[in-house]
Formats: structure tokens, sequence, C-alpha cells
């Protein structure tokens, strides 16, 4: 196994809901160290960017205006497989298909409201680290 970083996402549904901490303690629970965190509001335009690989999708405006509508807070995680260990403490993108336990199981509204999003391959972790944090911001 090696150490990996992985982009976490909390999304405007759970910092509405002040669910910063419980789903801090999931991650750090899970072995996952918070390595760099901030909270910001994305513009529409910082939205676009970041799910520029979903703009044909039929979801991709919602899903935008949504990410854009309150607070998020953007993290770096750090640990053992952190990119597999972390979409399994997320659990499903549908919260209907997602494990007990898991986060989206125990918070998500629904698909598009579904709490926490986590980087999916090691060159997205990359590519998603460098969208919202410079290397200085990063301290393992
Ligand atoms: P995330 O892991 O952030 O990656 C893309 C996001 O698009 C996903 O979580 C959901 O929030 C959203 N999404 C994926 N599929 C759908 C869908 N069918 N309807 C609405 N939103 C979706």
């Amino acid at each position: 196994m090696a150490v990996e970083r992985t982009l976490s996402i909390i999304k405007p549904d759970a910092t509405r809901r002040d669910l910063t901490g419980k789903i801090n303690a999931c991650l750090e629970d899970a072995g996952l160290r918070i390595v760099a965190q901030k909270r910001i509001l994305l513009t529409r335009a910082r939205a676009e960017g970041f799910y520029a690989v979903h703009k044909e999708r039929p979801f991709f405006n919602d899903l935008c205006d949504f990410m854009s509508s309150g607070p998020v807070v953007v993290q770096v995680l750090e640990g053992e497989d952190a990119i597999a260990r972390n979409r399994q403490v997320m659990g499903a993108t549908n919260p209907d298909e997602a494990a007990g336990g898991t986060i989206r199981k125990q918070f998500a509204e629904n698909i598009e409201a579904n709490t926490v999003h986590g980087s999916d391959s090691p060159e997205n972790a990359a590519t998603e680290i460098a969208y919202f944090f410079d290397d200085s911001e990063i301290v393992g």
C-alpha cells in the first residue's frame, strides 16, 4: 500500500447543517489525516471549472448552482490508499445506494446534495488538489 493524497470537499448541504466536525471525525476515524483545509465560497465560474469534466451532463448546471450556493470546505486527505479509502468512507454517489455507516448514507440529502466529494483516481487527485491548494498550504 502506498501513502496517497486525495481532494475532499464538504459540500454546501453539509456546511449549512454544521456537519463539518462530524464528517471530519468520520474521515479521521477511517485513517485519513487532514493535511490541508479551508472553508471557501465557490464562484459559479470556479465550480464550473472544477466540474468541467461533467459539462455535457444534464445535471451540470444544477450541480454548479448548488456548489456555489453556500460555503464548502476543501481538504487534502493523506493516508494509506487515501483515494480508495476516502471513497469507501464516503459511500456511493447516490445515498440510496450507499452502504450503512458511510458519510453519504448518514448525511446526504439526495444524489446532488450528497455531502462530500472525493477524487476518483491518482491523476484526478493531483489535478483537483492543485485546483485549490498551493504546495505550501499542505502540511503532512
Ligand atoms: P461528486 O462526487 O462531487 O461528482 C460529481 C457530482 O455530480 C456528484 O458528486 C453528484 O453531486 C453529482 N451527480 C452525479 N450524478 C448525478 C445525477 N444523476 N443527478 C444529479 N447530480 C448528480
